[in-house]
C-alpha cells in the first residue's frame, strides 16, 4: 500500500489544505417518516456526488503527508465507481496521474465520466466466481503497481483512513446536526463507511443502534457469495474494515427491494438516491415493519450515498429492472 520515498510534498500538502477547507457539511434532511422521526444526511452533496469524497480527499492528505504521494506518483486504485470518481478529480486538481481500475457493473455514465478525466482506465472482464469482479480488479491493481516505485495504491478495502475520514467528518457532522439517534442504518461495501461512524455515533449517543445494510449475494457477513449487479453495496471478500466496526445489526437486501426502496424513496420524499440508498431504505421500513415498535417514536438517521443520476440505465429503467428477476444480462452491463 505505501511507497513512501521520502518527506512530504508541501506543493501537494498546501493544495490538499486548500481543497479540504472548501468543503462545508452535507445537510440533514427529516423526512416524514410514518412512526418514525427519519433524517436522511444527503452524501450526494458532496463535491464529487458521494459519500465516497471524504474517504478520498482525507486518504490522499494522509498519504502526502506520510511521503506516499508526491507530483510523479501514480495513483491507482480499484473501485465500482464512486471512490474512483473522487480520486480522479482530486487527482486532477493536484496534478497527479491516477488510474481507475473498474469493471462492467461500473455505471456507464460514471465509466465515461471516468474517462474523461484519466487518460488510462482499466477496465476487467473476467468474473471473480463470488459474484462480481471485486478479486479480478484487486489482482490488476496489485499487477499494475508491482514493480513500479512511482505507484500508489490507496486500496480503500484496508486503509484505516477511510474509516476516519467517516469518523471525523460524515459522522462529527451527523453528530452535530442530531440532537439525538436512536438508530443509525449504514450500507456496507469496504466497511470503512460503517467503521467510522459506528464509533462515532456510539460515542455521541451511546444507546444507539447501528445496522448494517447488505446485498443479498454479498459474502461481507458470510453468506455464500452469489450474482449482483448493482454497485456500491457488497462484496464478494469480507473485507477487514468491517472488523473495526461497531454492528448492532445486519439487513441483507435482495436487489428488487433495493430498486423498490429507490422508487419509494422518490415517490414518497422526492429523493433521488443511487442503488445503495435504496436498499438502506427498503432496510429501514423492513425493520420496523418486523420489529416491535419502540414507545417512543425512534430518531433513525441514513446516507444518501449518491445521486440517482447515474442508474438512470439500470435502477430506473424497467427494462433492466426486469432483468434482476430473469437474471439474464443485459445489454448495457454486458
Ligand atoms: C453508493 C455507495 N454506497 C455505499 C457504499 C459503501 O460504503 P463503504 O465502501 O464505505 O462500505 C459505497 C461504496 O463504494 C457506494 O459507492
Amino acid at each position: 500500500m505505501t511507497n513512501s520515498t521520502g518527506p512530504a510534498d508541501d506543493q501537494l500538502s498546501d493544495r490538499l489544505r486548500a481543497l479540504r477547507g472548501g468543503l462545508r457539511p452535507t445537510p440533514v434532511v427529516p423526512l416524514r417518516g410514518d412512526g418514525l422521526d427519519l433524517f436522511a444526511k444527503l452524501e450526494y452533496c458532496n463535491v464529487n456526488g458521494s459519500t465516497k469524497d471524504r474517504a478520498a480527499l482525507w486518504i490522499l492528505q494522509q498519504a502526502v503527508a506520510r511521503g506516499d504521494v508526491h507530483t510523479g506518483t501514480t495513483v491507482v486504485e480499484s473501485s465500482s465507481g464512486n471512490f474512483a470518481i473522487s480520486l480522479a478529480s482530486y487527482a486532477v486538481a493536484l496534478g497527479v496521474r491516477f488510474v481507475p481500475v473498474i469493471d462492467p457493473f461500473c455505471n456507464r455514465g460514471t465509466e465515461a465520466h471516468l474517462r474523461t478525466l484519466c487518460p488510462v482506465v482499466e477496465k476487467v472482464t473476467e468474473p471473480d466466481g463470488a459474484g462480481g469482479y471485486l478479486r479480478t480488479r484487486l489482482a490488476r491493481t496489485a499487477e499494475l503497481i508491482t514493480g513500479d516505485p512511482a505507484a500508489y495504491w490507496p486500496n480503500q478495502y484496508r486503509n484505516a483512513d477511510a474509516a476516519e475520514a467517516h469518523y471525523r467528518f460524515t459522522g462529527g457532522e451527523l453528530c452535530e446536526a442530531l440532537p439525538r439517534l436512536d438508530y443509525l442504518f449504514v450500507g456496507v461495501g469496504t466497511g470503512g463507511t460503517i467503521a467510522g461512524l459506528s464509533h462515532r455515533v456510539k460515542e455521541a449517543f451511546p444507546g444507539c443502534a447501528v445496522i448494517a445494510v447488505d446485498a443479498v449475494g454479498s459474502a461481507i457477513f458470510g453468506a455464500p457469495a452469489a450474482p449482483r449487479r448493482i454497485p456500491g453495496l457488497g462484496s464478494g471478500i469480507v473485507p477487514p474494515l468491517v472488523g473495526d466496526a461497531l454492528i448492532d445489526d445486519v439487513v441483507l437486501v435482495p436487489e428488487p427491494d433495493a430498486v423498490a426502496g429507490c422508487l419509494e424513496l422518490l415517490g414518497t420524499h422526492g429523493v433521488f438516491a443511487g442503488g445503495s440508498t435504496g436498499s438502506v431504505y427498503h432496510a429501514i421500513r423492513h425493520f420496523f415493519s418486523v420489529s416491535p415498535v419502540p414507545r417512543r417514536m425512534p430518531t433513525v438517521a441514513f446516507l444518501a450515498a449518491d445521486r440517482g443520476h447515474a442508474y438512470a440505465e439500470t435502477v430506473y429503467n424497467p427494462a433492466w429492472v426486469s432483468t434482476l428477476h430473469t437474471g439474464e444480462p443485459f445489454p448495457a452491463a454486458a
